[in-house]
């Protein structure tokens, strides 16, 4: 990413020897013609990639793998290994494209992969990679689905796996994934920034394999979650994508999935891709704001969301690249925004887990900038499914969440209610609330 030199990806963390700065897939095969005559059959390959999915080979039914042409990272497919992730849904949301004021608001799913979040799509290439390789351990430093899904992926390739994650500072649920999928995990009395820190350190001295987003591999897989939103969209480019940013890997491999794409022929224009952030974890909004993306200002994180409770993100420089490539904007949304989001996309019956949620609570900031017009199409990446945090809904939806509810809150706040155990009582909640409903139609 800093000198362009073509070297094999050799070194334990992933950066270049002659610069330092991380490394990207390229293939240098797609731009042997200039441009002149396409390398890739982009009509045929949008055929054979829809019918794949009927196919009862479990590498055509994978959502990353039956896009392989567009990811040559394996020797010898046999070394895949797939959990049946991608393929996940595109859902319309009416409440929410209403209130925004777009026509046309879509939320991609990816929290419905097999582990629960976009991880998979990317760890399926990183651990089959891993596998060909030959390497016994791998390790990643993570807020916790980062660790739940390579746990997984491990598990189903025979590879021992190490966790490093911030002491109490990753949901339960996450924590227990990951236990379950049987990961050494390490909880240390640091936060992401620092573990990530200690364990580039840990792969420079013992023989284990990085997973994190700084592997290229890794990347690669998170590409498909941007082709199959294209499928599903019948290759019409939205306007606009609205992605989560934490360590930055997941828009630096949206971005260059639709620049790949662009430059290939299979669309004829980008969408603008816009990264959102939570206010306390905002380096990439302050990169921009104060160094025009020309350096790394890191902060200290704080943030509820705690997924993207990143500080100091590894993949800035190619998010960087992506906003300025495709137009995109890079704002931040506060913690009440944040949870108001989430549950409009609850109420909407989708569901997501709080750092997903700041696509909607970005692209509300982005109507009112006038940057995102009302007759435009906008695609929010959901990244981690509703379970994923549920302390985080209870608290919210019993009204413990912040000291001060937003009035966006208290609109969906649904605490459970306490009744006697008998048909009366329930029947008296059941009148309550309909008077209510006939209250404020009224
Ligand atoms: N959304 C969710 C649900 C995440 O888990 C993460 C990152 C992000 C968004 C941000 O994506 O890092 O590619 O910008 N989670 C990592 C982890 C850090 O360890 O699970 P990013």
């Amino acid at each position: 990413m800093g000198c362009s030199s073509l070297e094999p990806a050799q070194t334990a963390d992933f950066r270049c020897v002659q610069c330092g700065e991380l490394l990207e897939a390229v293939y240098p095969a797609w731009q042997q013609n200039g441009g002149k005559q396409r390398p890739l059959n982009p009509s045929a390959l949008k055929k054979a990639w829809l019918q794949r999915r009927t196919s009862l080979d479990p590498l055509d039914q994978s959502g990353v793998w039956r896009f392989r042409e567009l990811l040559p990272i394996l020797s010898d497919l046999r070394h895949a290994v797939i959990l049946a992730e991608g393929n996940t849904p595109l859902y319309r949301l009416q409440q929410s494209a209403r209130q925004s004021g777009v026509d046309q608001l879509y939320v991609k799913h990816l929290g419905m992969n097999p582990t629960g979040s976009f991880k998979d799509t990317g760890m399926t290439t990183v651990i089959s990679k891993a596998r060909e390789l030959g390497v016994k351990w791998v390790a990643c430093a993570s807020t916790g689905n980062t660790s739940s899904s390579m746990a997984a992926y491990a598990a189903r390739a025979g590879l021992k796996c190490l966790v490093l994650v911030p002491q109490d500072k990753i949901s339960v649920g996450k924590l227990s994934q990951t236990l379950e999928y049987g990961a050494i995990v390490c909880q240390l009395p640091t936060d992401f920034d620092g573990c990530l820190q200690i364990l580039s350190q840990v792969v420079q001295q013992a023989s284990i394999y990085l997973v994190n987003s700084a592997n290229p591999y890794r990347l690669e897989g998170q590409k498909t979650a941007a082709i199959e939103m294209l499928e599903q969209l019948g290759w019409n480019v939205p306007d606009h994508v609205i992605v989560p940013g934490g360590n930055l890997g997941n828009s630096s491999a949206i971005g260059k999935a639709l620049l790949e794409l662009h430059e290939l022929g299979f669309i004829p224009h980008l969408p603008k891709v816009s990264v959102i952030q939570a206010e306390g974890s905002r380096a990439l909004v302050r990169t921009m704001q104060e160094t025009k993306g020309e350096s790394l200002v890191s902060v200290k994180a704080e943030t509820l969301a705690t997924a993207i409770r990143i500080g100091s993100p590894v993949s800035w420089r190619k998010a960087v690249n992506v906003l300025r490539a495709t137009g995109g904007a890079c704002e931040y949304v506060t913690e009440q925004e944040i949870a108001a989001a989430k549950a409009q996309i609850g109420a909407e019956g989708i569901g997501c887990e709080p750092a997903s949620a700041v696509t909607l609570a970005g692209l509300y900031n982005l109507r009112k900038q006038g940057f995102v017009k009302p007759r435009e199409t906008v695609v929010l990446m959901l990244t981690g499914h509703v379970l994923k945090d549920a302390d985080y809904s209870i608290r919210f939806h019993s009204g413990q969440l912040l000291p001060e509810a937003s009035e966006a809150m208290k609109l969906f706040c649904n605490p459970p209610i306490k009744a006697e155990a008998n048909p009366k009582a329930v029947i008296e909640v059941l009148e309550r609330f309909t008077n209510e409903k006939a209250g404020a139609l009224a």
